[in-house]
């Protein structure tokens, strides 16, 4: 049985006594990408909380907070099929009773790289609900998925700087079967954006196929530049801290890029030899 609450009244309750809660937060629009976090989730542990929550404070000015697709029946759904616990679904004031927080996370200097750079203030936004959200959890284990590379390395660096005690679990980007990372936000896509969106997973699988930095980047960014209606704002190789790419050893090449009006992010690994 999946209890569906709203209020961390009942969130207290609901955690309360458990065991062993492993916590998956997302903003809702469950895709098989989500689905593979929770059924991650679900091998360890028998009671697996759900966050469903459209954070506003991550979201920037011009950005589409109100046009995220919010389609709550059929997460819920998904979460029944997925033998959920509990989904945890919090109006806006039940996460910030009194409005906007005054004190909020600060995202460092990696929270100004990359995502951070174009989207300023995003990450402090997200790194602070989902702090709220380890605390209402009470979370003992938290999953993540690769996909939000610089995301997961920030909820790592928060919850080892500030002591939070909580494990934090990443997972694997989940694809579509032609290779294009699966988001809440490629249904915003057209028939042909979503051909022109491919470009993004085909670059850097073949740049991740070089093993040298300079070739990784070339490759990648030529594949890039054959797809006009593909704007890039960075493509990145760095190393596993989104630090500068290591000589040698595992690294991570990173994009993101505008199709239309839809902003895609996409990783892979890299081993540079
Ligand atoms: P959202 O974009 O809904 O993603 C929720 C979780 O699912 C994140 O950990 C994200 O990395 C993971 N995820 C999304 N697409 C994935 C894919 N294709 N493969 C694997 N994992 C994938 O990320 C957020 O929400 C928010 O920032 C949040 C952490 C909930 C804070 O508001």
């Amino acid at each position: 049985m999946t209890a569906v609450i709203h209020t961390r009244a009942e969130l207290a309750a609901a955690v309360a006594g458990a065991p062993e809660v492993a916590v998956v937060m997302t903003m809702g629009a469950l895709h098989e990408g989500h689905r593979t976090l929770i059924r991650t989730a679900r091998e360890r542990s028998a009671f697996v909380l759900v966050t469903i929550f459209v954070n506003p404070l991550q979201f920037g000015p011009n950005e589409d907070f109100a046009k995220y697709p919010r389609t709550l029946e059929a997460d819920v759904e998904a979460c029944r099929a997925e033998g959920v616990s509990v989904v945890f679904a919090p109006s806006r004031d039940e996460v910030y009773p009194g409005g906007a927080p005054q004190i909020t996370m600060n995202a460092g200097s990696i929270g100004e790289l990359l995502e951070g750079a174009s989207r300023p203030g995003h990450f402090a936004g997200m790194l602070t609900v989902v702090e709220k959200l380890l605390m209402l959890t009470r979370a003992d284990v938290a999953y993540f998925g690769e996909k939000d590379f610089q995301q997961l390395a920030l909820i790592r660096r928060m919850v080892h700087d500030l002591e939070l005690g909580v494990e934090i679990v990443g997972v694997p980007t989940v694809r579509e079967p032609d290779g294009l990372a699966m988001s809440s936000r490629n249904r915003f896509l057209t028939p042909d954006q979503r051909r022109a969106a491919l470009t993004l997973s085909r670059a850097l699988q073949l740049g991740a196929e070089q093993t040298d930095a300079e070739a990784a980047l070339a490759t990648a960014t030529k594949i890039l530049d054959e797809e006009p209606s593909v704007r890039v704002d960075y493509l990145a190789l760095t190393d596993l801290l989104l630090g500068p790419a290591p000589a040698e050893g595992p690294a991570r090449l990173l994009v993101a890029a505008k199709v239309g009006t839809t902003r895609l992010i996409d990783n892979v690994a890299v081993n540079l030899e």
